[in-house]
């Protein structure tokens, strides 16, 4: 037994070096081997718990403020001490309440994966080191004159303004990976649905930080569009990572139903939806329960835009894994497919970004996807319309689309038919872009 373990310790050892030599500090913070310190280091006066930001610095140093007073992540342990939780806890016959139990503190906290320093308190709930990877090994150097960012990653900082990295980081918890999920059995006892965009949820944080010259010269130029465009890659490839987990993928007769589209079940029998449309081939019959498609519908037209040769293979790819899902075909070599061609298309859009040409089409595309029938479920629409809302923005930045009040209220009017998920009415739904799409294909503002 002694042995054994000791062969894996000594794989895994290998692995992380290899790992090291790889991406040097891209492990998540709640996996690296590095020691934990704590918020109170972070937030002292003179370090990041300024009452305001300080001239001559590169950085804000009122972090720990905004952080403590502004961000829900420094009350998401609290939040496991509410009734809410309890219920939860109490539905699911927890052994524990909800604040001791690891199912639940795993994302409404920061759990270090070695013993932290006893100034570490998990009651912070989700702290810097949370978010900025344990600071063991930086916290001396990321102050020394003529520190650099890289040195800091080199010493273990995570690289939260990668967009690659930081998809990882925050879909870890607002998605869910193989380790820590929100079952459909933890929804039924009360969680909420989880809803997540990455440019949308970056802009609703409240930021501690400024995206200034000097934030670009350190940490290069600041994209919205990618950030959105990574975060739907990185989310088809941990939708089906999990649908391949067989620890996760599966509960008992049925596949973990959270994968699938909630309302494909959770509506009146009386209400007959079924349409011979829709994307990816998910309308192969009537009757079946459809995967939830609404990051592979995103990443679709993404694709479109950027690589259309690689969007073919992938639409392909996902009609397979949809027919492997009705019957047809083998699921996981499918679904292994799909996970190949997402972690490619990060990897593009990565490196190359998303050109300011695109924007128009993808604008373009998001509304005609959804007039061509797309959205024919609640949570396709809903990217949709908080994708819309990224590239619109990023649009009327560049001086390509104007009338602000205008866009402002079609986008509105979209969010005001996404109000309600049971309530859900394609067609209406499909009325309120129809009325948006002047708004986007309007000619080039030239001024
Ligand atoms: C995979 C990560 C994850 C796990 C596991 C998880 N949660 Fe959550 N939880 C979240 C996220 C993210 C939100 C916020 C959703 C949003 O606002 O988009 C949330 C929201 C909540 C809310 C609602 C907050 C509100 O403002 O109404 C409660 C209550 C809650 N979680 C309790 C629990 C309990 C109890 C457990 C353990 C049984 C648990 N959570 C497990 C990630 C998780
Ligand atoms: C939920 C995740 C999260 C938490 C928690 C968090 N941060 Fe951040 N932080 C970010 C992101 C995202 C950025 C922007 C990307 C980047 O520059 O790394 C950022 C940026 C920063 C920066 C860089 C500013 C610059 O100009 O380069 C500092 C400093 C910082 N955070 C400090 C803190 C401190 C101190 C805390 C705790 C009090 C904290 N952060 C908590 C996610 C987080
Ligand atoms: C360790 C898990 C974890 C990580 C990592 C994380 N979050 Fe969260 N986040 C949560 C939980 C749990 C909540 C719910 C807290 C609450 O409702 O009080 C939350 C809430 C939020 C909210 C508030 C949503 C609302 O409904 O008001 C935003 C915005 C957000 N997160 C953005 C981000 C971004 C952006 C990142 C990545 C930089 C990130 N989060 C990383 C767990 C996490
Ligand atoms: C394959 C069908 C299926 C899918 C897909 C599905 N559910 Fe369910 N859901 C069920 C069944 C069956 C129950 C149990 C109903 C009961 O206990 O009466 C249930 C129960 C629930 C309940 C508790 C309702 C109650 O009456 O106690 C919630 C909340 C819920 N589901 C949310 C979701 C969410 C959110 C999603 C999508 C992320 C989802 N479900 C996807 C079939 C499904």
């Amino acid at each position: 037994m002694n042995q054994v373990r000791g062969w894996g310790r000594a794989a895994m050892a290998l692995a992380l070096a290899l790992c090291s030599l790889v991406a040097a500090a891209q492990v998540l913070p709640d996996k690296s081997l590095a020691k934990t310190l704590g918020v109170v280091n972070c937030a002292s006066s003179l370090c990041h718990g300024s009452i305001a930001s300080w001239n001559g610095s590169p950085v804000n140093q009122n972090e720990y403020v905004v952080w403590s007073r502004l961000d829900k992540h420094a009350r998401a342990y609290n939040l496991l001490l509410n009734e809410k939780s309890r219920r939860i806890a109490a539905n699911l016959a927890l052994p524990q309440p909800a604040h001791q139990s690891r199912v639940c503190l795993d994302c409404h906290a920061y759990v270090p994966a070695v013993p932290a320093a006893e100034t570490f308190k998990v009651s912070d709930g989700i702290s810097c080191e949370g978010c900025h990877g344990p600071a063991e090994r930086w916290i001396a150097s990321h102050t020394e004159p003529g520190a650099t960012h890289k040195a800091n990653i080199a010493n273990g900082l995570y690289p939260s303004d990668q967009p690659l990295a930081r998809a990882k980081l925050c879909l870890s918890c607002h998605f869910g990976t193989s380790d820590k999920y929100v079952t459909h059995r933890i929804m039924a006892a009360g969680h909420p649905r989880m809803s997540f965009e990455m440019e949308t949820f970056t802009n609703l944080q409240p930021a501690h930080f400024t995206v200034d010259a000097d934030y670009i010269e350190r940490k290069g130029r600041f994209d919205g569009v990618k950030i959105w465009a990574i975060g739907q890659a990185v989310a088809v490839g941990t939708q089906v990572d999990i649908l391949l987990d067989p620890r996760r993928g599966r509960d008992g007769a049925f596949p973990e139903l959270t994968l699938f589209d909630c309302h494909a079940c959770h509506h009146p029998m009386a209400d007959k939806r079924w349409k011979p449309v829709g994307g990816f081939g998910k309308s192969i019959s009537p009757g079946l329960v459809r995967l939830n498609d609404s990051s592979m519908l995103m990443l679709r037209l993404i694709l479109r835009q950027i690589d259309p040769a690689l969007g073919e293979r992938f639409v392909q790819s996902v009609v397979q894994l949809n027919h492997a899902v009705a019957g047809t075909g083998d699921m996981a070599e499918r679904a292994k497919a799909v996970k190949a061609l997402s972690d490619e298309a990060a990897r593009k859009i990565a490196a190359t970004g998303v050109t300011n040409e695109n924007l128009r089409g993808m604008a373009l595309a998001l509304v005609d996807d959804g007039l061509a029938g797309g959205y024919a479920d609640y949570a396709g629409a809903e990217q949709a319309a908080m994708a819309l809302g990224s590239v619109v923005n990023t649009l009327h930045k560049l001086g390509q689309l104007k009338s602000a009040p205008a866009l402002n209220k079609g986008l509105a009017n979209l969010r005001a038919g996404l109000v309600e998920d049971e309530a859900y009415k394609p067609a209406d739904f499909q009325s309120r872009l129809r009325a948006f799409r002047p708004l986007v294909a309007a000619p080039l503002a030239v001024r």
